[in-house]
């Protein structure tokens, strides 16, 4: 039986651009899919084409068991969407936006007040309360977009990158927000440029480029697919390079990656702080002078690296946040 999310073969065209190019998704009841991918991937079609917004070109979607070319208005009943595309009204205070959705949705007067101030307590909001929507910080308005999105509660809900551009604090609180709505048992397709992000909240986890899924697996089956942890080394001097190259590809588990101008090389590992040691008693012993080393969990980038043989900036100018330090920057080349 397919899940309450699911989609086969879609396919969204726009001029020359395939933004989908045959999306197989299915999301079993009661749990997170994140649609994890760089910029211009196709996330934002498919949840446009799974949430009515757009038709697909070909291809078949069913949410909450209701096919959604030929019901889109059934389907709309069952679900939330929140995101690129929210609507908040900006003169509107956030209590007034919520009561108005909480009206949109046949709520009776009293019945839309107190979902209101029920959703504004929750999401942290209260004391913003009856300010109007314009003046709130970007994480407040990610919240009221997502406080909107839940006031009927839907069975089914859609995020479009509900953290990107916010700052870590506040998208630690929407992770507590959305953990907390998915432990009531509320479907959820999110999609997110964070590897983090997915880890964090998703069971499931679908990878796309070019508007393709390709790869499917829990987080723990990605990263033991892109090799597990790394070990990232920024040696000294520029003509060790090449010398502590040699070290790491004896010692780790896949191609190591050199970043010349930062002298940083990074080499994914199986073996965690043990083989740290190890790495750093074998450069000592060739008397190579290290600035910094560490063991980190993959990123996308080392996710996409694996999976596709480029990094997820490809994608375009904008496929990283200003506030997202943890991707690395600059031009890197796998050494084979
Ligand atoms: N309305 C549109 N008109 C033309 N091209 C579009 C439109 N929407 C999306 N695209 C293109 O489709 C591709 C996928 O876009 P999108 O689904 O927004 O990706 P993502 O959400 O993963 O960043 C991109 O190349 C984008 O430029
Ligand atoms: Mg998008």
């Amino acid at each position: 039986m397919p899940g309450a999310i699911y989609a086969e073969g879609l396919v969204k065209t726009f001029g020359d651009v395939k933004a989908l190019d045959g999306v197989d998704l299915d999301v079993p009841e009661g749990t997170v899919l994140g649609l994890l991918g760089p910029n211009g991937a196709g996330k934002t079609t498919a949840v446009r084409c799974l949430t009515t917004l757009l038709r697909p070109d070909s291809g078949k979607a069913v949410v909450a068991g209701v096919d959604v070319r030929r019901h889109p208005d059934t389907v709309r009943r069952s679900i939330g969407l929140s995101g690129q595309f929210a609507a908040v009204d900006e003169y509107l205070t956030g209590r007034e936006n919520l009561q108005m959705v909480g009206r949109l949705y046949q709520l009776r007067p009293k019945a839309a007040k107190a979902r209101a101030v029920e959703l504004l307590e929750q999401f942290h909001l209260a004391d913003a309360a009856d300010r109007p929507a314009k003046t709130y910080s970007g994480g407040m308005r990610r919240r009221l977009d997502l406080a909107a999105a839940l006031v009927v509660s839907p069975p089914v809900m859609f995020m479009d990158e509900p953290t990107t551009g916010l700052d870590p604090r506040n998208r630690q609180q929407l992770w507590e927000v959305i953990k907390h709505l998915v432990s009531g048992g509320t479907t959820l397709l999110l999609t997110t440029q964070y590897l983090e992000e997915a880890d964090h909240l998703a069971h499931d986890i679908a990878v796309v480029d070019h508007g393709r899924v390709i790869a499917k697996g829990t987080s723990d089956q990605l990263k033991a697919r892109t090799g597990g942890e790394r070990v990232e080394v920024v040696v000294h001097e520029r003509e060790h390079i090449a010398t502590a190259a040699q070290v790491l590809r004896g010692l780790g588990k896949g191609d190591t990656t050199v970043e010349e101008h930062t002298r940083k090389l990074t080499v994914p590992v199986t073996g965690g702080a043990k083989l740290l040691a190890e790495i750093i008693r074998e450069l000592d012993g060739r008397g190579i002078e290290i600035d910094d080393i560490g063991l980190r969990r993959p990123t996308l980038d080392d996710v996409f690296l694996s999976l596709t043989g480029h990094v997820a900036e490809a994608a375009g100018p904008d496929a990283r946040d200003e506030d997202d330090e943890s991707r690395p920057q600059g031009g890197k080349e796998a050494v084979k």
